[in-house]
């Protein structure tokens, strides 16, 4: 047996992926090992939405070239690869300034590595594949050899929308999606291999339309429901959503497909119309509050997530308060906030009137102490409730289980390991830092 390493950077869409590669390279005789020593071939699967995320790879990178060099003098050998959207983005720049690099490859590609590795053997060159044959991959991926209670899968990639700060639809191309029949398939043989909860990936997931065998489109919605009808598929979630997608039967489907969780992560990025004009987000604030009362109105215990930016170009105090007010307004689970950084290529990164880092941090700060004070409120209203939890693995603490809420929140309880992979009703006790602790009910 080879052994295989991948590190796995940013978000769910990289992890899924990386699982795929794996699965790919197994027939290879590459078994996957949880360190870069020792392995015969390393893959970075990396991501480019955070700020330096180029540079962090070729330090990576470096110390891999090193390795590479004892291992070669070893007599051994050690292929370096670089997946995921940086190597979209830098293609053969990766080489050029990393030569220890054998093959680059993209996030639209990776179906071809076994056929890349080949290559490289042969040829004792470079191997780069960094084309955009939208969805092809998926036709060429192996069926899951297993899978973890909760597995993701992927349904639609790319992004049109060109928010002006993001660099996804450079990397990750336009928006694509798999055809149901395909993810039914998949989503079987998931469930088969023990998954209880499937979470579809896309970048905007919600954009889903996809191609059906009968030349109909399916919605997003239509698929949750032709999911559900899967045995043993207890749960359905999905991620990530743009506003502008929230279909009106997509919103129903929260109030009648018992599946479908009562959670949705439908990041807004700003509370001010003139930031979130200036980010080409194509909603107001009040269109977002609007929107979130639909969904309210259709599942009324929903827990809601969101992203946000601060510091983005041209952000005046008043902006910012505007963001802390539809926060105050919406309530929020818990969410994901970031300070605006440039990325080269985009049109914000040139924008004039950049904000200060100290402004930015100051911003920051004030926010996350909001959002962490309304997820301890969400967390806390929970207590002494009966909840339907998943189980999904063994806690750190070995004589407890940790599974999840249908709001997403990790509980730990004290039970038997055959719980695992089932639905149990458990009674919330008490919250801690960063999850929820029960009895089995
Ligand atoms: N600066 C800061 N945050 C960003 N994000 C995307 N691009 C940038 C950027 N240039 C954040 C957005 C997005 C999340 C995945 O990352 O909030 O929703
Ligand atoms: Fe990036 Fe905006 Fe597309 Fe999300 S919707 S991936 S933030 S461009």
């Amino acid at each position: 047996m080879k052994k295989l390493f991948v590190k796995t950077y940013g978000c769910q869409m990289n992890a899924y992926d990386s699982a795929k590669m794996a699965d790919l390279l197994a027939p290879l005789g590459y078994a996957q090992t949880d360190a870069a020593e020792g392995a015969d071939m390393v893959i970075l699967n990396t991501c480019h939405i955070r700020e330096k995320a180029a540079e962090k790879v070729y330090s990576e990178l470096g110390r891999l070239r090193t390795m590479k060099a004892e291992r070669a003098k070893a007599g051994g050998q050690m292929l370096l690869a670089v997946a995921g959207c940086v190597a979209q983005a830098e293609g053969e720049e990766i080489v050029a300034r990393q030569p220890a690099v054998d093959l680059v490859v993209g996030p639209q590609s990776y179906h071809r590595l076994p056929e890349m590795i080949a290559r490289a053997a042969r040829e004792h060159g470079h191997v780069l594949e960094t084309d955009f044959p939208a969805l092809e991959k998926f036709d060429s991926l192996p069926a899951p050899a297993q899978s973890g209670v909760s597995a993701f899968l992927t349904v639609q990639e790319g992004c049109d929308k060109f928010c002006t700060f993001c660099v996804v639809p450079y990397t990750r191309g336009s928006e694509e999606s798999r055809p149901p029949q395909a993810i039914l398939r998949e989503a079987r043989q998931l469930a088969e291999k023990g998954a209880r909860e499937i979470v579809l990936l896309g970048q905007n997931v919600n954009a889903y339309d996809g191609p059906s065998s009968d030349n109909k489109r399916w919605s997003l919605a239509k698929l949750c429901d032709a999911l559900a009808g899967i045995e043993g598929l207890h749960r359905i979630r999905y991620t990530t959503s743009h506003p502008r997608d929230m279909g009106d039967d997509l919103i129903a489907a929260h109030g009648e497909n018992p599946k479908l969780m009562p959670y949705l992560h439908l990041p807004v990025q700003s509370g001010s119309d003139a930031v979130l004009e200036a980010m080409n987000r194509q909603h107001t604030a009040d269109d977002y509050r609007r929107l979130i009362d639909r969904i309210r109105k259709a599942r009324p215990d929903i827990a809601l997530t969101s992203d946000f930016i601060v510091g983005f170009p041209g952000e005046s105090d008043n902006d910012f308060q505007a963001t802390l007010r539809l926060i105050e307004d919406i309530g929020y689970a818990t969410a994901f906030s970031f300070k605006y950084s440039k990325r080269p290529g985009t049109p914000a990164s040139t924008m004039r009137k950049q904000i200060a880092d100290e402004v930015k941090v100051a911003r920051l700060g004030e926010l996350q102490k909001l959002l962490l004070k309304q997820q301890y409120g969400f967390d806390d209203s929970q207590i002494g409730k009966v909840l339907p939890v998943l189980f999904e693995k063994r806690a750190r603490d070995q004589n407890q289980l940790m599974g999840r809420t249908p709001y997403l929140q990790p509980v730990h309880v004290h039970g038997d390991v055959s719980l695992l992979g089932q639905m149990a009703d458990v009674r919330i006790e008490k919250r801690t830092a960063n999850s929820l602790h029960g009895v089995l009910a």
